[in-house]
């Protein structure tokens, strides 16, 4: 297993629309391997492939809490086919160090998507993992949580992750 380097906001990458995978080869077996290690390294829930510079539609999650065991979850060619309700959330992006956020997004979503064996799976999900869900299809589309919220907030967004980046120079 690798890591792989994490861009960060405005990379060209994270506005890019991600494209279907074909199938589901050792290649992207191992790419989802990579794209954990590289979602634990950096203590995030979350990771899609677009964050890693690959435009391919795959994300990892993992919301287990820190003393739990893992509970990894690959999505390959992602849908959501249901959503219902309303929750506001406080959400980070490993692309976007430094910034916090409140983004509305739907309490309950059904997602369909095929795992690292190229099984086809359908998941109910609420809470952090529901959030997870769409805040990791939307950077396969190419939305990122800038993109959630109003002008003044873009612009704070934008300076706290110019400095975060910075820091880390
Ligand atoms: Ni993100």
């Amino acid at each position: 297993m690798a890591a792989l380097e994490i861009l960060h906001y405005p990379h060209p990458a994270l506005k890019s629309v991600a494209e279907p995978i074909a199938e589901v080869t050792e290649e992207i077996r191992v790419l989802a391997e990579n794209m954990a290690e590289t979602m634990y390294l950096a203590a995030g829930v979350g990771l899609a492939a677009n964050q890693v510079g690959i435009l391919k539609r795959i994300f990892v999650i993992d919301c287990a809490d820190e003393d739990a065991p893992s509970e990894l979850r690959v999505f390959i060619n992602p849908e959501i086919t249901e959503m219902d309700g309303e929750q506001m959330f406080n959400e980070g992006c490993l692309s976007f160090p430094g910034a916090n956020e409140d983004v509305k997004r739907a309490e309950t979503v059904r997602v369909k998507a095929l795992d690292a064996q190229g099984e086809e799976f359908s998941l109910d999900a609420d809470g952090l993992l529901a959030v997870a869900i769409q805040h990791e299809l939307d950077h396969l589309n190419g939305v990122t949580m800038i993109d959630k919220v109003g002008k003044m907030k873009k612009r704070k967004i934008s300076r706290q992750v110019q400095q975060a980046v910075a820091e880390l120079r």
